[in-house]
């Protein structure tokens, strides 16, 4: 049997189209919650195979999705570098802030092998246990916003300190990113060996970019990434996600040669679907806000979704990642009236 998100990601229109969301396994179900408070914290939960293959799975078995996302996290690959890392109750990651050459030394693409073997672990569980038309999804962030939590060594509002570490220092700047982009193509090469049939970069800090920084941290290092993906797995699907990218997700798509274009919540499909080449998969762009209200809301909104991507290969998802409250029953309702085509 054919998957159907592969098939969508082939360029293929499919319809009703195939649903995934992102952060589909998460805080949000109450089966989530109960392994997360075994594990004690979210690092144990992500390097436990057993556990980590579980809660990827506690979604499709719940509702259904198209598609299971490997549960991870981007900041997997400064963990594997050997950058300290922690999530903080209420604050998300912390991490020392990367901003001199004794720190970047410290970093070891060498040791990440290693490191990351339970993330293989679990991608190798979860394949056995998926049905036949899931697909499994890897991801790893892309290198600009990886760098963005390096340097700032936490989340922001702007990336501003790193913003202007890109300018001021541009070559110790690019030397952290071409370290990014080997971890992630090495990351993501172990992930499609160990069964991921698709792989997604986050890059959901590009919206802060100016158009020229945009092409240098964004465009090129993604092209970088493909181009060797795809030369050592001529099928692997890829799907870019530039969030907040606006105006130039268009030379994105083109410059990247990404199979999936991931439309974030601000994303207009009516225009992208007359702006993208009917060759690349578009993918999105419910408001996560509209799941949390359910109704009407959630109705009319993804309804307008449905409508300008009808004939279109297109994959259904959220425009940024499902919020912790969200009520589990507004997905079902959500899945419904999309499944009804
Ligand atoms: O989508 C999925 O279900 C797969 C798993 C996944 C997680 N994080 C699990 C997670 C994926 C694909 C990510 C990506 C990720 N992680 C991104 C890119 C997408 C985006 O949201 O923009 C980013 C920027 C991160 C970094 C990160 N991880 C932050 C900022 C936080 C804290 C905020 C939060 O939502 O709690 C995390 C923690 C994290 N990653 C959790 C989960 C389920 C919450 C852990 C918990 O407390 O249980």
């Amino acid at each position: 049997m054919q998957k159907s998100l592969l098939q969508a990601l082939s360029g293929e229109a499919i319809w009703p189209p195939p649903v995934w969301l992102m952060r589909q396994a998460g805080r949000y179900l109450p089966e989530y919650r109960k392994l997360r408070a075994q594990a004690g914290d979210f690092l144990s939960l992500v390097t436990n195979p057993n556990l980590a293959a579980e809660i990827t799975l506690q979604p499709i078995r719940r509702f259904g999705f198209d598609a299971a996302i490997l549960f991870s996290d981007i900041l997997l690959v400064p963990w594997a570098l050997g950058q300290g890392l922690r999530f903080a109750e209420g604050e998300g990651p912390l991490l020392p802030p990367l901003r001199d050459e004794t720190a970047l030394a410290a970093l070891n693409l060498a040791n990440m092998g290693e490191k990351i073997l339970p993330i293989l672990e679990t991608v190798k569980k979860v394949r056995a246990q998926l049905d036949d038309h899931t697909t499994l999804i890897g991801f790893a962030g892309a290198p600009f916003t990886v760098a963005c939590y390096m340097v700032e060594g936490r989340g922001s509002r702007d990336f501003a300190v790193t913003r202007h570490l890109a300018y001021a220092r541009p070559e110790f700047f690019s030397r952290l990113m071409t370290l990014l982009i080997q971890a992630t193509i090495d990351f993501l090469v172990a992930q499609i060996s160990a069964g991921v049939e698709a792989v997604m970069l986050f890059d959901s800090w590009a919206g802060v970019l100016s158009p020229t920084q945009f092409r240098t941290q964004v465009i090129a290092p993604t092209r970088i990434i493909v181009t060797e993906l795809r030369r050592q797995f001529p099928d692997v699907k890829i799907i870019g996600f530039p969030r907040l990218a606006g105006y130039l997700l268009g030379e994105y798509a083109e410059g990247t040669a990404v199979d999936g274009l991931g439309m974030d919540t601000a994303s207009n499909p009516t225009y992208l679907t007359g702006k993208i080449s009917p060759h690349v998969t578009l993918q999105g762009n419910l408001d996560p806000m509209a799941l949390l209200a359910g109704g009407n809301a959630l109705r009319n909104e993804t309804n307008a979704i449905l409508a300008a991507m009808r004939d279109r290969p297109f994959i259904f998802n959220l425009g940024h990642g499902i919020v912790p409250q969200t009520p589990p029953e507004h997905v079902s309702q959500l899945l419904s009236q999309i499944r009804v085509g």
